[in-house]
């Protein structure tokens, strides 16, 4: 019998730009590999229907009018990505579309519109950056072109929980080669109920008919058959999000427990800004902000990049080919 993901792939197809993306993956990978170099695959942002995190969104129909959304942007993922390039990192950014992204997430909204003066003189129109805005735009725009330039970053974008499924899976395939070179930073939030494509109505719900019933179905773990099927000799690092702070270990360490893998960053919902924990087989300690730090602008995912690369680091050293 078919187990669950293996189910969901047969009643769920590939994206329509699932070939695009996955040559894109193979090319990026390759090219990487051959020349040495680490791959960071980072996942930003999914469906999550009730309360969980990943600023994403639940299709309520075919043809979407309605869907089920929660609150996070995909901080933490884009800003990782930025953190993995400045280790040396090639990397995958693997977000839901319009969710946040690596250099571009610091002029969000009208932050850029602010920093810019406009110079009106007729057809000699220029545009030109606030002196004082400078230097804060430089240093990023700086990292950005470089990133650009030397192809060290790849963005994959999906917007459903069966698209994410597809690319997740094709970007393993693609990693494979890389053994523990590979570096799986799952901080996305993957929704754990979904409405299964077959059961969605073609068309916009009409409130004519009453109140709809909503029945969810679970998503299947993808930890499962890619730790020990699709990536087995990665380094792959999950994420867990809790409300209550009293399982918040327990939680991660089942999840260890369970999928094998070698890292789970545990993080509650009010302080995921200043504070995580690692929880690995052996240990689990806190990695927090300190004051003077956040006065400074530091960023929690800084600490936590340079936390997972150390981790990273002592396991290819230890890995036994
Ligand atoms: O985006 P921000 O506002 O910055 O917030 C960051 C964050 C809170 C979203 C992030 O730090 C975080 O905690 N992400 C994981 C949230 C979570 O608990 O997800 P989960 O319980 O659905 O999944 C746990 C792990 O299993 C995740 O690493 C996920 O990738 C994996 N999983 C989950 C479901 C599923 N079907 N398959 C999976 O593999």
């Amino acid at each position: 019998m078919a187990s669950h993901w293996e189910e969901f792939y047969k009643t769920h197809l590939p994206p329509t730009d699932f070939e695009d993306n996955r040559s894109l993956l193979k090319e990026f990978c390759e090219r990487h590999n051959s020349i040495g170099e680490r791959i960071a695959l980072v996942t930003a942002v999914h469906f999550v229907p009730f309360l969980q995190s990943g600023g994403t969104t639940v299709p309520l129909e075919h043809n979407t009018v309605r869907f089920v959304d929660n609150f996070s942007a995909g901080t933490r993922g884009a800003a990782s990505a930025e953190y993995f390039l400045e280790q040396g990192y090639a990397v995958i950014f693997m977000h839901r579309t319009k969710s946040l992204e690596p250099f571009t997430r610091h002029f969000n909204g009208q932050k850029f519109m602010d920093m810019l003066e406009l110079n009106d003189r007729g057809p000699n129109t220029t545009i030109t950056v606030k002196p004082d805005s400078v230097d804060v735009l430089a240093p990023v725009l700086a990292n950005y072109k470089a990133a650009q330039e030397t192809g060290k970053i790849l963005y994959v974008t999906f917007t459903t929980v069966s698209d994410y499924f597809w690319l997740l899976r094709a970007a393993c395939e693609c990693l494979g080669p890389l053994g523990p070179k590979a570096l799986l930073y799952l901080a996305a939030a993957v929704s754990d109920f979904y409405i299964p494509s077959s059961e969605l109505p073609t068309h916009k719900i009409q409130s004519s008919v009453g109140a709809p019933t909503i029945s969810l179905q679970l998503v299947p773990k993808l930890l499962a058959p890619l730790v020990s099927l699709w990536v087995p000799q990665a380094f792959v690092v999950s994420f867990k999000l809790e409300t209550d702070e009293n399982i918040l270990i327990a939680k991660a360490r089942d999840s260890l427990n369970k999928y094998k893998h070698k890292l789970v960053v545990g993080n509650m919902l009010q302080t995921r800004r200043q504070k995580v924990v690692f929880v690995t087989p052996e240990s689990s300690y806190e990695v927090l902000l300190s004051r003077e730090q956040m006065i400074n602008g530091m960023e929690i995912e800084d600490l936590i990049v340079s936390n997972v690369v150390i981790s990273h680091s002592n396991f290819l050293a230890s890995f036994k080919y």
